[in-house]
């Protein structure tokens, strides 16, 4: 048996419990009530590495949704991995849909269910777990960092800071992300591109306030009326985006990406049915589902507030109206350019009788990853190893905010994740399949192991 399986064997119900605790903590950065939690979770992590001779450890550039830092023993001449990840969570809502708490992580079939189970905490924690496996004579095969910040759902800010300032943390001779699925169970994946993302929130003031509807209805301008008017006018029922320029950067994937991506298992069928569970899929016609998820630009409506929505019946004019709207991005859009072309836009089709703001939430831009670099072969031959079978090469319709700084120094940044497809990442019932976690642990393993002995070599 090699050492991993053993670690992993010897240590099974021990790590399972580390893990369950990672989970209890309710580090939610995107609601400011849970501030003191995203604190305790950035502890509990730093404190972990600490357990597992981490040095050089720090809670940085802020007191409530800190990013950890630690450094592993330091091995002279070894290459460097730096491994990111993040600690926070998204919020648990709707609570009753949950078939147990999501902050009593719960096994059940093969799985351990709880927010944060597979985005992010699992996937980080098989990662510090491979990195125990192998540090276990307290030499680990390389120098390893750790890079787990606390606002990934919330945009990032305080680690796009950190690295402002201290651009040498992502010096390295791979970065290590693992915050997303296989392509589909047995088949691992590393991801080529993410999408980048535009957040906004869009107000409208039509009166000074709301308004009888009876008495003057014919005159008063509607604010929700005007809303959905111009949000519908943002785009057309072919999934076309009006915003001008809007397509103007975005680049086809090249034909030999999209000739992979016909390759790989997939069936638009079952997916309608099983994965997206609605009775047909919508956008722009002449594109794959593929492409459409991966290498264009949406436009969607999270909600809109305002008015009555309550039991009865309310007859008035509302005043103000808001909606929470995004575009997911892709190369070569910016986000800063979007943010002023969707601001034109809305500019352009709000009549002059409203008032009308757009106001920015966050941004991310898209990531194209060149994957010739020698890491990316070491991480396929360890998934070989462990999955029998090597990686494929997709893209995701996520987005990570900090990626793209990630690369600044020139590291390559490995986006390989060990969650599936049907983990329910922001939904009710998340969870990491079991199987996948341990799997994890040893592939990770195997990839300082190799990061170790072959980069080592070919320098
Ligand atoms: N881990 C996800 C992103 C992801 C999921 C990438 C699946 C690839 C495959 C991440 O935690 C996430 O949810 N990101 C947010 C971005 C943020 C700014 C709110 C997203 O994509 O909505
Ligand atoms: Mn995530
Ligand atoms: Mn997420």
């Amino acid at each position: 048996m090699d050492t991993l399986t053993d670690f992993i064997d010897r240590n099974r119900e021990r790590i399972l419990e580390e893990l369950k605790s990672f989970l209890r903590i309710p580090s939610i950065s995107t609601t400011p009530a849970h501030a003191a939690d995203c604190r305790k979770a950035a502890q509990w992590v730093a404190d972990h590495l600490a357990a597992l001779g981490c040095r050089q450890i720090e809670l940085l550039g802020s007191d409530t949704h800190p990013v950890v830092w630690a450094e592993g023993p330091k091995r002279d001449g070894r290459p460097t991995v730096l491994v990111y990840g993040h600690y926070d969570v998204q919020p648990p809502d709707p609570l009753e849909l949950w078939e147990s708490p999501p902050f009593e992580p719960t096994e059940r079939n093969g799985d351990l269910v709880a927010r944060g189970a597979t985005d992010d905490k699992g996937q980080v924690f098989a990662i510090v777990k491979a990195f125990e496996a192998v540090s276990s004579n307290g030499e680990p095969p390389v120098n390893v960092r750790f890079l787990i910040e606390g606002q990934e759902e919330s945009g990032s800010m305080v680690l796009f800071d950190l690295l402002e300032r201290e651009p040498h943390r992502v010096e390295a001779d791979a970065v290590l992300v693992s915050d997303m699925p296989y392509f589909a169970p047995g088949w691992p994946s590393v991801e080529t591109g993410l999408r980048g993302l535009c957040y906004a929130e869009i107000e409208v003031r039509t009166l000074k306030s709301d308004l009888h509807s009876g008495l003057y209805g014919g005159v008063a301008p509607n604010a929700h009326e005007t809303l959905v008017h111009l949000l519908a006018r943002l785009k057309s029922p072919d999934g076309r985006i009006n915003i001008p320029g809007l397509y103007q950067a975005v680049k086809r994937p090249s034909k030999k990406e999209l000739e992979g991506w016909k390759k790989l298992p997939f069936n638009e069928r079952k997916y309608l049915r099983e994965e997206v569970g609605a009775k047909a899929l919508t956008g722009l016609k002449g594109y794959s589902p593929l492409e459409r998820t991966w290498a264009l630009p949406t436009f969607e409506i999270h909600g809109i507030a305002g008015g009555f929505t309550a039991e009865g019946a309310k007859t008035v004019i509302p005043a103000v109206a808001t909606a929470k709207v995004s575009l997911r991005l892709v190369p070569n859009q910016r986000y800063r350019t979007v943010q002023r072309q969707l601001a034109a836009a809305v500019k352009r089709l709000a009549p002059k009788y409203a008032t009308v703001t757009v106001r920015f939430v966050h941004g991310a831009d898209p990531v194209l990853v060149d994957t010739s670099a020698k890491p990316f072969e070491l991480i396929d031959r360890a998934f070989r190893e462990v999955e029998g079978r090597g990686v494929v090469f997709t893209r995701s319709g996520g987005s990570i905010p900090i990626v793209p700084a990630l690369g600044k120094r020139r590291a390559p940044v490995i986006l390989a994740g060990i969650g599936l497809p049907d983990d329910r990442l922001h939904a009710p019932n998340e969870k990491i399949n079991l199987n996948q976690f341990w799997k994890g642990i040893r592939v990770f393993g195997r990839f300082f192991e190799l990061m170790g002995t072959e980069l080592h070599r070919s320098r």
